[in-house]
């Protein structure tokens, strides 16, 4: 682990690092305000599908911390209010019925605070299980020396352990089959830019910052050897969620031949649906694209198109690497 942390519960209260302000300045927020969570997730304080999840089962804990009476109320006030956060991402709701299953068997509630807080603290556990177990599972299917290119970030900061894509970098890093890491800047938050070279930098691994739109012609250069994105929500069929410019990737490494792979935890995937097209996908307010960090960059009359998301058809995909398995195509999830 490195010398920062995303989300940890502590003393009964929450702390998280703001990944608004990252990587210029390392602020942690400590709060144990359910409605302070949701913010956060909202505004991207707290971000990445895994990490998503985990907040909002340790909100739903602090939101039932020191009730005397009126639990239920309260527990179903904080789970409608957690759930409206973020609509694309999967883990928030699958972390948020775990622990609407753990509220629902208690018969009395005098240590429904106790019970939902280790609950939380399994679902954070677990997940840090399962990134080591994607980056096992990932690196197998990496040439020695391999040079990887990532977009958005899937590290510690998008997870509660060593992340998803990044997990297979960082420990395909420390076995020597990836030797080098492009990291897309991911327009228009910056997630590459800021967080994955925040992550890739705390590693010691080399890389570069490319803008998004320069893929295609490293790719022409034969410089790629592999794609390795993480996921916020993958249908039965393998169609994918994961941040807007993943298909663009995938498309390339299509017409290029380069092995393009998923990355995600059991919890990103939605059996209940059969394919991406039933995946809502976010749209963000039209400043994320006017403004560059509080920076007006063109006028605000100009209308935007601002998805978060795009989904991957499944014939695009190569594996979809996970902490039980690895799977190949023809998907059935
Ligand atoms: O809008 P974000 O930053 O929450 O989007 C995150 C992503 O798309 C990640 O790639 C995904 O959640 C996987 S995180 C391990």
């Amino acid at each position: 682990m490195n010398d920062f942390f995303s989300l940890k519960f502590k003393n009964d209260y929450f702390i998280f690092i703001d990944q608004t302000r990252l990587p210029l300045e390392e602020i942690y927020i400590e709060t144990d305000n359910y409605e302070r969570i949701a913010e956060a997730i909202e505004r991207l304080e707290i971000r990445g599908a895994p990490a998503i999840g985990i907040a909002a089962a340790y909100g739903i804990t602090v939101a039932l911390k020191n009730i005397l009476s009126q639990h239920e109320t309260q527990f179903n006030i904080a789970y409608e209010r957690l759930k409206r956060t973020r609509p694309t991402a999967v883990n928030l709701f699958w972390a948020l019925d775990e622990m609407k299953k753990v509220f629902q068997l208690q018969n009395n509630f005098d240590d429904i605070y106790d019970k939902l807080k280790a609950s939380a603290i399994q679902i954070h556990n677990e997940d840090i299980i399962s990134c080591d177990k994607i980056g096992e599972n990932g690196i197998e299917l990496l040439e020695n020396d391999s040079v990887i290119l990532t977009h958005c970030n899937t590290g510690q900061l998008a997870t509660g352990g060593s992340g998803t894509a990044f997990s297979i970098l960082k420990k395909g890093f420390e076995a020597g089959k990836v030797k080098f890491v492009y990291a897309d800047e991911t327009r228009p938050l910056l997630q590459g830019s800021r967080l994955t070279a925040f992550e890739l930098s705390k590693s010691n691994i080399p890389f570069e910052i490319l803008p998004d739109s320069a893929a295609a012609f490293l790719m022409k250069q034969r410089k790629i050897d592999a794609v390795i994105v993480g996921a916020d929500r993958i249908a039965k069929n393998g169609d994918t969620a994961n941040k807007i410019g993943t298909y663009n990737l995938a498309i390339l490494c299509n017409y290029y031949n380069i092995p393009f792979y998923i990355a995600a935890p059991t919890s990103t995937i939605d059996s209940s649906i059969n394919s991406g097209d039933e995946i809502k996908i976010e749209m963000r307010g039209s400043e994320e694209i006017s403004h560059i960090r509080g920076i007006k960059v063109t006028k605000e009359e100009y209308a935007t198109y601002t998805p978060a998301f795009d989904v991957t058809t499944n014939e695009l995909i190569t594996a979809i690497i996970t902490d039980k398995q690895v799977y190949k195509p023809p998907f059935n999830l």
